[in-house]
């Protein structure tokens, strides 16, 4: 089966539902999204949008905090252009609907974040991506120049040089090869610009705050297609998720250190001024690097977040989401402090794009987690990527529209997928299997804390793993859960690469064998492109 659009975007967060509002006056819009159209890292946010909205604030601030925090490697013109575009990715999203909390004088209610100098981030209580998530998919589901496809998943981009079977410079992007999950058949979509907007590869790892779908796979797709990928090395554990063998990695928002609450030992004693003169506030590499010590010298399991002293009526008003859940896993945030751990989440490297979103593969675009765009560097400033989002939405909105033209109406003939000898998999145990040993390894030799022998062993462990695949992937019959598993293991490939590349600790890279910033040789990205 064939399909065809103007604009394909694939992925159903902040980033390609804003892009796709942007452009569905202009042309038609396929928005394809392997689950449940909410089912994103989007929906699950806690924290907030960061902006200056504040006349304490300024644009300088906001652009100062967010170089520190990033290890002085994100790109400042990137900074201060995603930085001054705040405001306006604010009103984009109350015009589309979204209600964020206010005060009782009816300003907008800014709490603070760690390694923010200002309060200066924009909530829905402790539920901004699910607000921001829901007044979106209301906005898509009204547009009629919108096709939403669920259940879909990506396997592939379709790209001139794959078609010729050989070498195309530049190459060209004409859409992608996708699953219908549901009915098992592969449609071949055609479009004039293609958007990866699949957020980020938290599954990667054992422990991540991730929903299922962060798997990585537009960056697998971009980098078998040829395109540059950038920083992969620099994975963010956020440090305060709930720990609990039922909780499956719920966060606990920074916006709960931000609003008082104290990380402390088992026996109470707080820890974070040994680290960092911000304290508990400190940017989340060094916090999460400080829980890690801290529970690695005391043989402790988990570290404790007490906000106790707020009070119970401030602390179930402002975090309603995160009370009832510790309390329906028997622990009340009101009265008790909150075993936490550090767990992954959030990818700061990806797809290398320019300054307007736009890859090196012609007509591919990649926006939100699943790109790097210089804004993060070596450490994203918490609540700096709901931001990066909704200004990247715009700014690849504005230039798909700008090719549009000179792209032809007719679509070459593309080979439909080739399903070859392939039977119907009974082995799923071999997938589980994988997809379980890829993510231990990566938790236990790539984690917060690394060195070159444990890379080494990662990257040897992960390419043996990734032959099997490659055997079992033509073999036999394609399913969501092996095209995952596929993704997973490029994307932690391309992670342990990266990290061996780099020579030094900088930001979320922190290596035993090269302990030291080095800026001489390192204040750069670490470059990855697949030769053919
Ligand atoms: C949080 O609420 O702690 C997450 C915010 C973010 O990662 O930006």
């Amino acid at each position: 089966m064939k399909t065809t659009s103007d604009f394909l975007v694939i992925g159903s967060g902040i980033a390609g539902l804003s892009y796709a509002l942007k452009v569905a006056d202009e042309g038609s819009v396929a928005i394809v999204t392997k689950r449940d159209i909410s089912e994103t890292a989007t929906n699950l946010a806690q924290g907030g949008i960061a902006a200056v909205f504040s006349d304490e604030d300024s644009f300088d601030d906001h652009i100062r905090d967010t170089m520190v925090a990033g290890a002085q490697l994100p790109n400042e013109e990137i900074v201060r252009m995603v930085v001054e575009g705040g405001p306006q990715a604010i009103h984009d999203l109350i015009d589309w609907g979204v209600q964020f909390s206010r005060k009782e004088d009816n300003s907008y209610d800014l709490t603070r974040e760690g390694g923010h100098s200002h309060r200066r981030i924009l909530h829905a209580k402790d539920v901004t991506g699910r607000e921001i998530e829901r007044a979106l998919v209301a906005a898509v589901r009204q547009h009629p120049n919108i096709t939403l496809y669920e259940n879909h998943i990506a396997i592939d981009l379709i790209t001139e040089a794959k078609l010729a079977h050989r070498r195309i410079l530049p190459n060209k992007c004409l859409g992608a090869y996708i699953l219908d999950i549901d009915k098992k058949e592969v449609i071949t979509f055609g479009a004039r610009i293609t958007i990866l907007a699949t957020g980020g590869a938290g599954k990667v790892y054992l422990y991540t705050c991730n929903p299922d779908v962060a798997t990585g796979d537009g960056v697998a797709m971009a980098y078998r297609a040829g395109a540059t990928v950038a920083n992969m090395e620099f994975m963010q554990f956020h440090p305060t998720t709930l720990f609990h063998p039922l909780a499956k990695s719920f966060l606990i928002s920074e916006a709960v250190r931000g609003e008082g609450a104290i990380l402390k030992r088992r026996d109470g004693t707080a820890f974070m001024e040994r680290y960092h003169e911000l304290k508990d506030l400190a940017p989340r590499d060094i916090v999460a690097r400080a829980i890690d010590n801290e529970m690695k010298i005391h043989g402790d399991d988990c570290v404790f977040l007490d906000i106790t002293h707020k009070g119970s009526d401030y602390i179930t008003e402002r975090f309603p989401n995160i009370y009832e859940t510790c309390l329906s896993y028997g622990i009340d945030m009101t009265r008790q402090p909150i075993p936490v751990v550090p767990a992954a989440h959030y990818l700061c490297g990806g797809i290398r794009v320019d300054q307007w979103g736009e890859s090196d593969v012609q007509n591919l675009f990649a926006i939100g987690e699943s790109s790097c765009t210089g804004l993060h560097g070596a450490n994203r400033l918490a609540s700096n990527s709901l931001l990066e989002g909704v200004v990247y939405g715009n700014l690849a909105a504005q230039r798909s529209l700008e090719r549009l033209p000179s792209q032809t109406n007719s679509f070459p003939a593309i080979e439909s997928w080739d399903c070859g000898t392939a039977t119907n998999s009974d082995e799923e145990v071999v997938v589980a299997h994988n997809w379980d040993e890829i993510r231990r390894c990566m938790w236990n030799y790539v984690g917060i804390v690394r060195s070159s022998k444990r890379l080494v062993r990662a990257l040897r462990r992960v390419q043996m793993i990734q032959e099997e695949i490659t055997d079992y992937y033509w073999d036999f019959l394609i399913t969501s859960d092996l095209i995952e598993l596929r993704n997973i293991a490029t994307v932690a490939e391309l992670i342990i690469r990266c990290a061996l590349e780099r020579e030094e600790s900088r930001g979320l890279h922190y290596t035993i064998d090269f302990p030291e910033t080095d800026d001489i040789h390192w204040k750069r990205d670490t470059l990855l492109q697949k030769q053919f």
